[in-house]
């Protein structure tokens, strides 16, 4: 949410900042803005609401010269999308430029304080009280003006400020929003996330919590709160520069979608134990005897990484007979459930940033419990805090609505079921077969993504549709959730997911022959029951769009439309079942000209609780 990307370097600034913050671009695209400093009294501010497409022609007529500069690309929390709100902030003086990702929760009590010192304030951000504070602290040096507002400040940041009287440095702030430090030769960067920086370094310092940092061109230097120097460690990213770019596909998403195989077989390699007939993890940094005194484990996550979750207690208590709860992060962090110390609390996040997974961390740890991570983002907040974890190993996801991430966290559950049960009461024939029919899935999602055309073809027919029921059940009801979140996020038509049994309590009432209903009715244990609930559709003259078992011939004479996915068994149904509702949200996003990759009012990261 918000991206940032500050360069002091020898090369002009201009480019190397848009260059990231196109990459950032996705974590917020409201406006967008930069500023440079070449010299005393030389700052070039310029910024624009929109896209980051919109500042690019703007510079085109107005450069930016200079070797150092700070940038932002906005996700709006105090402020309309406008050029004056749009980062970076000045002070009134000219003195200071600011950009922020975070939320400061008393700046109407800062900015009433400065006003009566007769400040004038040119935007409604939260953001701009940091730059009026810093230059009312301002008395010859940049860091020690920094220094004394920091602790002011009451909420989240994560911040870069740049001032034309020390021209030479750029100064970067976190508490509760990412940043990360890039090293380079002969120059360094600041970023809210390592994607900013993909092309330009490998070599990152991820800083935490309460740190400052300090760069120029030549040296960087990490400070605590007291402004004493820290030694931090300089990590690889492993990512490649074509990660992050669509290659031959219309949206990232449709890319994302498509690496599934790929990203699934990643989740894998090196982990499954034939000779043990389970699953290792390298940093999970629990011994076995701790996971089998677990008693409970609660999954607490956000968005469609908690659709994940909810598929992981089923599996974890199909596999280890293990009771297991799922948590929306933001209650969770606010609620004092009695939990004894054998619950083990794993958070879920494909960022490692969410700001309210983050929260419910930390207040899980803060009571002592064992606290686990299931992340994508290599080095993330989330990720690092945790006592352990696992990383998803994905790749960027860059399209807003998770795809690809959901995936691989469904199968990492399952992956981590299979530990734990093999912990407990799963036999090593069990766990043999289990993984066997793990190895064989990536060659199995590659066949459901055959269904494309198919889904093409089905989606030009309900396109103009204005409400969808998604329905399942079992494994195949948090699968109606995410289809319809899918659908919602990106084509901005009303979708609700259900039970398919629970739909007779309510929502039968909206079945009509304009509503559709996704049903996810897949061969399994529960078959028949769902196919009643099918019956109920069509007897109110409901559309249906079936996702069925390849070779189910019946169900052709029920639904008005039917996509085949293989067979699995049903603890794997999800993996195979939700590519068809991921490709129907796609395409019917696109038939309706919607912004696929950027949807109205999202961000990718949502770093404000
Ligand atoms: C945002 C994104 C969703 C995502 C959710 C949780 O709302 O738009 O796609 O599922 O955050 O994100 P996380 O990074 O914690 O998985």
């Amino acid at each position: 949410m918000c991206g940032i990307v500050g360069y002091a370097g020898r090369r002009e600034a201009e480019p190397i900042l848009i260059d990231g913050l196109r990459r950032l671009e996705y974590r917020g695209y409201d406006s967008a803005g930069l500023a440079t400093v070449t010299g005393p009294e030389q700052m070039h501010v310029r910024k624009r609401s929109g896209r980051i497409a919109s500042l690019v022609g703007h510079l085109r007529e107005r450069p930016a010269p200079g070797c150092l500069g700070i940038s932002h690309t906005r996700w709006a929390t105090h402020g309309p999308a406008t050029d004056a709100n749009a980062h970076p902030h000045l002070s009134s003086d000219g003195r200071v430029a600011v950009v922020h990702n975070g939320v400061i929760e008393n700046y109407e009590a800062l900015k009433r304080h400065l006003q009566e010192h007769g400040i004038v304030f040119q935007s409604d951000t939260d953001t701009e009280v940091i730059a009026q504070l810093v230059a009312y602290h301002f008395d010859g040096g940049l860091m020690e003006a920094v220094c004394r507002t920091l602790p002011l400040l009451k909420g989240t940041y994560g911040l870069a400020v740049v001032s034309p009287d020390d021209p030479e440095m750029i100064l970067g702030a976190r508490l509760g929003s990412p940043l990360v430090l890039g090293v380079g030769a002969g120059e360094h960067f600041l970023a809210s996330d390592p994607a900013a920086l993909i092309g330009q370094t490998r070599d990152v310092v991820y800083m935490k919590d309460h740190q400052l940092c300090r760069i120029t061109a030549d040296e960087w230097q990490i400070y605590d709160r007291e402004r004493t120097r820290v030694s931090a460690s300089v990590h690889q990213i492993d990512w490649e520069v074509g990660d992050a770019d669509k290659g031959a596909f219309e949206h990232h998403m449709l890319k994302e979608i498509h690496e599934q195989p790929q990203t699934l077989a990643n989740a894998m390699r090196g982990r499954l134990d034939d000779s043990e007939s389970t699953a290792h993890f390298g940093g999970l940094n629990v011994d076995n005897q701790q996971l089998r005194r677990a008693n409970r484990i609660i999954l607490t996550a956000c968005g469609t990484s908690y659709h994940a979750a909810l598929i992981g207690e089923y599996l974890i208590e199909e596999f280890a007979q293990l009771p297991v709860e799922v948590e929306y992060a933001s209650e969770f962090r606010y609620r004092n459930p009695p939990i004894d110390h054998n619950t083990i609390v794993i958070a879920i996040s494909q960022s490692g940033e969410t700001a309210d997974t983050l929260a419910a961390l930390r207040e899980s740890k803060r009571k002592g419990h064992l606290t686990l991570a299931i992340c994508n983002v290599v080095g993330s907040t989330i990720a690092r805090e945790a006592d352990g974890g696992i990383y998803l190993h994905a790749g960027p996801e860059i399209g807003v609505a998770s795809t690809k991430a959901f995936t691989s966290q469904v199968f990492t559950l399952g992956m981590l079921a299979l530990h734990l049960g093999r912990l407990r009461h799963l036999s090593a024939l069990q766990g043999a077969r289990i993984i066997d029919q793990m190895l064989s899935l990536p060659a199995l999602i590659e066949e459901s993504l055959e269904c494309d055309a198919q889904v093409q073809r089905i989606a030009e027919k309900y396109a103009h549709c204005s409400d969808f029921l998604f329905l399942g059940r079992q494994y195949l009801y948090p699968v109606a959730l995410e289809g319809a979140l899918k659908l919602k996020e990106i084509s901005y038509a009303h979708a609700e997911g259900y039970p398919a049994a629970e739909m007779k309590h309510g929502p039968i009432a909206l079945i009509d022959e304009h509503t559709p209903s996704v049903f996810l009715a897949l061969k399994g244990a529960i078959h028949e029951k769902a196919m009643s609930n099918l019956e109920e559709v069509k007897a109110r003259r409901g559309p249906v769009i079936a996702v069925a078992t390849q070779g189910d011939t019946a169900i052709a004479a029920k639904a008005d439309d039917v996509i085949c996915v293989p067979d699995v068994p049903d603890y794997f149904q999800p993996l195979v079942a939700v590519i068809p509702l991921q490709l129907l949200a796609y395409h019917i996003a696109r038939l309706r000209g919607c912004d696929i990759d950027k949807p109205r009012n999202l961000a990718k990261s949502v770093t404000v609780e």
